[in-house]
């Protein structure tokens, strides 16, 4: 499994610190910025970012950090076919595998620290989608993107 990680400039630090735990724990992870702690990267570009490279099926999964988790998620899920979930305990990072087949994990780096933040990572990728009537309530949030012109929003 690859996963990307991307943040904006304030939630650098914890997005370092949960790709490193990640690659620790055998993943390949690859870095989507924000690189530097002295530049200001405004989170719909790594939220974009992580999110198209999602679907174009270059990454598998994705970990999104910025001050909230908030604004990020909402870029990436602007992404035909992804699904973003933000997550301040684990309990809501194992439904989001398990119910909302969600690819993307988002944190708020000034709502998680980072012990916190690396349990909700452990328990999102550790967590698996369980089908069944989930799949269909996932399908219909794909008929919303469907019904809006995205024809092609699910990903394969
Ligand atoms: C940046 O100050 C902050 O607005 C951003 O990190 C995030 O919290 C937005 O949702």
């Amino acid at each position: 499994m690859k996963i990307g990680f991307g943040s904006d400039h304030a939630a650098i630090d914890l997005k370092n610190c949960l790709l490193e735990h990640m690659k620790e724990r055998g993943f390949e992870c690859v870095d989507f910025g924000a690189y530097s702690p002295t530049e200001k990267v405004d989170y719909p570009i790594p939220g974009r970012a992580v999110a198209e490279a999602i679907r174009r099926g270059e990454i598998d999964r994705g970990v999104l950090v910025c001050g909230t988790g908030v604004g990020i998620s909402l870029a990436a899920n602007k992404v035909p076919g992804i699904r973003a979930g933000v997550c301040s305990e684990p309990y809501t990072a194992k439904m989001i595998a398990e119910h909302n087949n969600c690819q993307i994990v988002a944190m708020g780096a000034r709502v998680v620290g980072e012990e916190l933040g690396k349990m909700i990572c452990d328990t999102f990728f550790d967590s698996e989608f369980q089908g069944g009537r989930h799949a269909r309530r996932v399908g219909l949030i794909g008929q919303v993107e469907k019904d809006y012109g995205y024809a092609d929003a699910e990903i394969k």
